[in-house]
């Protein structure tokens, strides 16, 4: 602190002496001149009014862009300098040249291509068509589709001319390379150079050009970041993820080291250092999503950088590897702490990452080397000190690449670039080049970057991940519910059941739902629109045994009341069509936050039924036509102090009688309904078999399962009934060891579907 005040007078001290000198009289000591700062159709703010370090920022209406994005008030001068005779203006926004396709036409032709303009494409005969017909000039000065090409048969096939660019090399055999230029005063983003490969393709990814008012949208930077992250954060998971054709690159239980790093200069204002936060938080917590435990460092930068979780404490400080922890110190970090922000080092704080990598390497060689590392820089891209950042980022790829191809999977530099004054160009080198993947994003400010993250894991890369839900929008609701299933058994005189997609070959369901001569062909699963599905085989849990109490005064006993149902062939995982989470599997652990040697089924009991009254649900039957539940039944398990009241009710229950009501509801139940302290929806028929659930980070967790219930409160007039002091359901445990040996046996080890991992 002291050193940085002691600069901010030295600072103060020079400007003095030689203010005077450079900038002509300064009507204040240390302030810029007001004149001339006015944009033509548009308007400007000003970070600190016109004193020394302000930042100017213009602003114009939609579809437009200023001349000058931005001026900084430095010594008393404006730079880039205010004069009469270059004023900023408010420019209508184009996108780059189409007229650039090889071999073929491009209509309409123009001078220049607004937004909303469109264009056809079409090839002179003896070439194939590739790429987008028809496109239009999208409001972020991007054509939308794909760049169209007219080619001929070669080893690789033609790369294209991306519009606003000019491309030398025009044979495309094996080790011929094509060279990318784009016209001025574009910025290439992308691989200048590509080179064809063996295997027919290119190396390295399409180039494009951007003008300074180019932008990414958010759905363009989650689907490319999300796909780039996924390949390395993906973790084998006993099934091929061949979607995107791409290899997976950690193992199980592989390292990774994830350094976060947000600018906090003051370009950025006090509401985005908040932004700024929630955007590293929103970021961890999709990591998380992933069957990966990384390490991170966190830091935000300015003058200086600022480490909030360093590498070595994560990894050596179990009370630093704390996420809730993290998160605290982060909302504790305080903007009015940050001293001088008018700098952006971005220099140093690659150099502050290079040290910490560096010392990961001298604690332990062998784990460096198989550490997979990953770089996540925000920035506003204005850096004014500490040099070019690009040696910097040469030696950290000198560290961890060793010169040595092989290794060039190991690192993943990415920036985010975000407002109007990134430079591009300084960008390149700081990010990774790999095939098919995207490093580099440009974003027009905060919201949109949080907007990326947000959007990014709707893709559907990760689809078989449990318990992952899409938030219902309004329009699909099925999303937020994508592993529900309803079964419909022909001439069956049980009407239907509900059930659960738990992996992509099996559904979890009651028991009961089935009687002798309900053979497999008999059942349909309807799940999500077009993907009905047949049932291969039936398995009823062994110790399940309707007539077993009779003797006892149970007409009906209904403990081990679960089934699995096995598909004919596994199901395609879509946004739609998800499997939910089993409690005390491994693939549970993330979605609670836990590293896998935290993870045991008891910590997975602790955590979803530590309370005496669980906050869960369960779903009615589907409206068949969206596919989605009609009603959400909302409940609370009742333990500790309400469990026994709950389990006594049963008596009342017609057909039971006995002394003991858990002779009936053994521990292998969870019990919902009552008025103490509180109603709970109540079940209707036909919901049984349906997945009783808990909601914990936004993932879904199957606790239970419908059996039965007390009271039928549901007619057909009435669908949404809720408890009366003696109406109680009954859910089986899936926590229960009975249950969870019977899970296991078949869910463990399934050839074709995806397999889950039961925890001791
Ligand atoms: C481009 O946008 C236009 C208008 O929004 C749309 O009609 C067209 O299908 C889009 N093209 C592609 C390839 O997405
Ligand atoms: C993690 O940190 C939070 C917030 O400081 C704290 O409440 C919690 O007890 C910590 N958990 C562990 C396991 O240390
Ligand atoms: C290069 O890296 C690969 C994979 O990490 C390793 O197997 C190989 O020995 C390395 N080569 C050299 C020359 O160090
Ligand atoms: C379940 O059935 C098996 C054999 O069918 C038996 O050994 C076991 O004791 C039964 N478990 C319970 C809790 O009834």
């Amino acid at each position: 602190m002291t050193s940085m005040e002691c600069g901010l007078r030295l600072k103060w001290l020079i400007l003095a002496l030689i203010c005077p000198l450079i900038a002509g009289a300064p009507s204040r000591e240390g302030s810029c001149p007001e004149e001339n700062l006015d944009i033509a159709g548009g308007s400007f703010t000003l970070s600190n009014g016109y004193s020394d370090g302000s930042y100017l920022q213009y602003i114009c209406p939609d579809n437009h862009y200023p001349s000058i994005s931005s001026r900084r008030c430095q010594f008393g001068v404006w730079t880039p300098k205010a004069s009469s005779r270059k004023k900023a203006e408010c420019k209508k926004i184009t996108c780059p040249n189409p007229r650039v396709l090889e071999n073929g036409e491009v209509a309409p032709y123009q001078e220049r291509y607004y937004i909303n303009d469109v264009t056809t494409y079409s090839c002179s005969s003896d070439y194939k068509f590739r790429g987008s017909k028809v496109r239009v000039c999208q409001p972020n000065g991007k054509w939308n589709g794909s760049t169209p090409i007219c080619g001929r048969d070669y080893h690789c096939p033609d790369p294209g001319v991306p519009p606003g660019s000019s491309r030398t090399g025009s044979i495309f055999n094996i080790d011929d390379e094509v060279t990318y230029h784009c016209d001025s005063p574009l910025t290439l983003i992308g691989s200048k150079v590509r080179k064809c490969l063996d295997d027919g393709q290119w190396s390295g990814t399409e180039p494009q050009c951007y003008a300074d008012f180019t932008y990414d949208t958010a759905m363009e930077a989650a689907e490319a970041f999300g796909n780039s992250l996924t390949t390395t954060l993906t973790v084998q998971q006993g099934f091929e993820d061949d979607q995107h054709g791409k290899k997976i690159s950690l193992d199980r239980g592989g390292k990774l080291d994830i350094y976060i790093a947000v600018d906090a200069s003051d370009s950025i204002d006090p509401k985005d250092f908040g932004k700024a936060k929630k955007i590293i938080k929103t970021l961890i917590e999709k990591i998380s999503y992933y069957e990966v435990s990384p390490n991170y460092e966190i830091l935000m930068f300015a003058t200086d950088v600022d480490q909030i979780v360093k590498m070595r404490d994560f990894k050596t400080n179990e009370k630093a590897r704390n996420i809730s922890k993290i998160f605290e110190d982060l909302d504790n970090f305080n903007y009015d702490k940050k001293g001088d922000r008018t700098g952006t080092n971005i220099a140093k704080l690659y150099l502050k990452i290079l040290d910490s990598m560096s010392l990961e390497q001298v604690q332990n060689k062998e784990d460096f080397l198989q550490t997979q590392h990953v770089i996540i820089v925000f920035t506003d891209g204005q850096a004014n000190m500490g040099g070019n950042p690009k040696p910097k980022v040469d030696l950290i790829k000198n560290l961890v690449i060793k010169n040595n191809a092989s290794r060039e999977n190991k690192l993943d530099l990415y920036v985010f670039g975000v407002g109007k004054d990134v430079k591009k160009e300084d960008m390149n080198g700081l990010v990774s080049e790999k095939k098919d993947e995207r490093h580099f994003f440009k974003l027009p400010d905060l919201d949109e970057v949080q907007n990326t993250f947000d959007l990014m894991l709707d893709d559907s890369t990760v689809v078989g991940l449990c318990g992952m839900q899409q938030n219902y929008d309004g329009s699909n609701k099925r999303s937020a519910y994508p592993w529900l299933a309803q079964l419909s058994i022909a001439q069956s005189q049980i009407s239907d059941c509900m059930g659960s997609l738990v992996t992509s070959r099996y559904i979890l369901t009651a028991a009961h739902c089935f009687k002798e001569g309900d053979t497999p062909d008999k059942i349909t699963v309807y799940l999500e629109k077009n993907t009905d599905v047949k049932v291969e085989k039936v398995f009823i849990h062994p110790n399940y045994s309707l007539t077993a109490k009779q003797s006892i005064g149970i007409k009906e006993f209904y403990d081990f009341d679960v089934a699995l149902l096995q598909l004919k062939t596994p199901v395609k995982m879509s946004v739609n069509l998800r499997p939910i989470c089993l409690p005390c599997t491994k693939e549970t652990n993330r979605a609670l936050k836990l590293s896998d040697s935290q993870g045991t089924c008891e910590k997975h009991e602790q955590i979803l039924l530590s309370n005496e009254l669980v906050d869960a649900a369960f779903t009615s039957k589907m409206d068949m036509e969206k596919r989605s539940p009609r009603k959400i039944r909302r409940i609370t398990v009742k333990l500790g102090k309400y469990l026994d009241a709950c389990v006594e009710d049963a008596k009342k229950a017609k057909g039971i009688e006995v002394a003991d009501a858990t002779e009936a509801v053994t521990k292998n139940f969870l019990c919902s309904g009552g008025n103490q302290p509180q109603r709970d929806d109540v079940s209707c028929k036909g919901e049984s078999g349906g997945a009783t659930h808990v909601d914990k980070y936004g993932r879904l967790i199957q606790i239970g399962v419908v059996s039965w219930g007390v009271k039928n409160l549901c007619s057909k007039a009435k669908l949404d009934a809720v408890s009366v002091s003696d109406s109680r359901d009954y859910h089986i445990n899936l926590l229960r060891p009975d249950i969870q040996s019977f899970l296991k046996k078949h869910l463990e080890n399934d050839k074709l579907g995806h397999t889950l991992t039961f925890l001791p």
